[in-house]
């Protein structure tokens, strides 16, 4: 075996763990699996679940659950809706940040109406993460509050040229803006659904052009973060009449990656900027003492879904060849994966407060 590369836990600021209400696609136990098979010691949980996060008692019980069940450390997002400005605000110190929704997407969060968006950029504490599913037009409104509010917000996966294009003007003309973009929006394009078939290759955003890929590529400096947006539904739904929107990604998203550096298009230096120091500044969460990834540059290995440790049974990337795998990862000391094998516990994770993060720094 070549030597293996130590790098820092990596952090993976959207995915989607299920919890509460629909725990056949994924919970905090079989996410959090999929997290540390995939290298991530700290995963952001998002709102849009059943019933959402969206009030006090809801976003109790998630934590509760996370506390009983995650393996690696885990964040909670509240969610935005017309309603709720001022109590999210209050929550804010048990949130990893808020999420505003402002197009359609899976589940049943959405804030279209603008007055809503101005209460909430103006209620949530300016220090804590605002984080948005905004595309197109949705996003230069986004842009506007963040510049008339002076509020750092933090974009989620960016997909199209016009947006990263967008997301460039802003940050050069200093509107605190942040943005992540997903490896299927860096590695698939509409060309691929075909191969995948439409139901599987529903998603939101939806797989865009090559020349918004290449663009997307071309404005590697722009994208503070690489995040799964790891949204598992079930083989059977995404087969179904009604497909739902989302991919899995935890377990592909650092093989894509590193495939990438082996192929030259990409740095390590660059993954762990986007993988690790970028979230951790964009979402102020303190390191973690004694916390690395290992990792087997050269092992080449298959994606195959009967492998994954995610309860949706399947993959936009099966039979894939990849080459750079985790080999082991240790969580404050403790040996929490190694050689395929996920050893933390459910419960050995710690749920993230406000309390044991940094303040997110005001110029981002
Ligand atoms: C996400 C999901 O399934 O929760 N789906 C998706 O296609 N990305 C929702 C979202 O992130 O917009
Ligand atoms: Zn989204
Ligand atoms: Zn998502
Ligand atoms: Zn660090």
């Amino acid at each position: 075996m070549a030597s293996l590369l130590r790098l820092p836990g990596l952090i993976d600021p959207h995915v989607h763990l299920r919890e509460p209400g629909a725990t056949h696609k994924e919970d905090f136990d079989s996410g959090t699996a999929a997290a540390l098979a995939g290298g991530f010691t700290t995963v952001l949980a998002m709102p849009n679940t059943n019933p959402p996060i969206a009030d006090g008692p809801t976003l109790d019980l998630a934590l509760r659950l996370a506390r009983a069940k995650a393996r690696c450390d885990v964040g909670v997002f509240l969610g935005a809706t017309a309603a709720n400005a001022a109590e999210a605000a209050r929550l804010a110190g048990q949130a990893c940040g808020l999420k505003l929704y402002c197009d359609l997407t899976y589940g049943p969060l959405r804030l279209d109406d603008l007055a809503a968006l101005q209460a909430h950029a103006a209620a949530w504490p300016a220090g804590r993460p605002l984080a948005a599913h905004a595309e197109g037009r949705s996003l230069a409104a986004v842009l506007l509050l963040a510049t008339l509010y002076r509020r750092p917000v933090h974009i989620c996966h960016v997909s199209r040229a016009d947006e990263i294009h967008l997301i460039r003007a802003a940050k050069e003309r200093g509107v605190p803006v942040t943005c992540e973009v997903t490896p299927h929006h860096l590695f698939l394009t509409q060309d691929d659904i075909p191969r995948l078939g439409a139901g599987r290759a529903e998603v939101r955003p939806p797989l865009a052009t090559a020349a918004d890929r290449e663009a997307l590529w071309r404005n590697l400096e722009v994208i503070d973060c690489f995040a799964t947006d790891h949204a598992p539904h079930t083989a059977a739904e995404k087969d179904g009449p009604k497909p739902p929107p989302g991919f899995p990604g935890l377990e592909t998203a650092l093989g894509l990656f590193l495939t990438a550096v082996a192929e030259g298009r990409l740095s390590v230096e660059a993954i762990v900027e986007r993988m690790h120091a970028g979230p951790g500044r964009v979402f102020g969460l303190a390191d973690q003492n004694e916390t690395c990834i290992e990792v087997d540059p050269e092992a080449r290995w298959e994606v195959r879904a009967m492998d994954l440790n995610s309860r949706c049974g399947w993959t936009p990337f099966e039979g894939k060849q990849l080459r750079g795998r985790v080999q082991r990862v240790t969580l404050r000391g403790r040996l929490a994966f190694a050689d395929g094998e996920v050893l933390a516990p459910p419960g050995s994770g710690r749920v993230l407060a406000a309390e044991t993060h940094n303040q997110v720094l005001e110029e981002v």
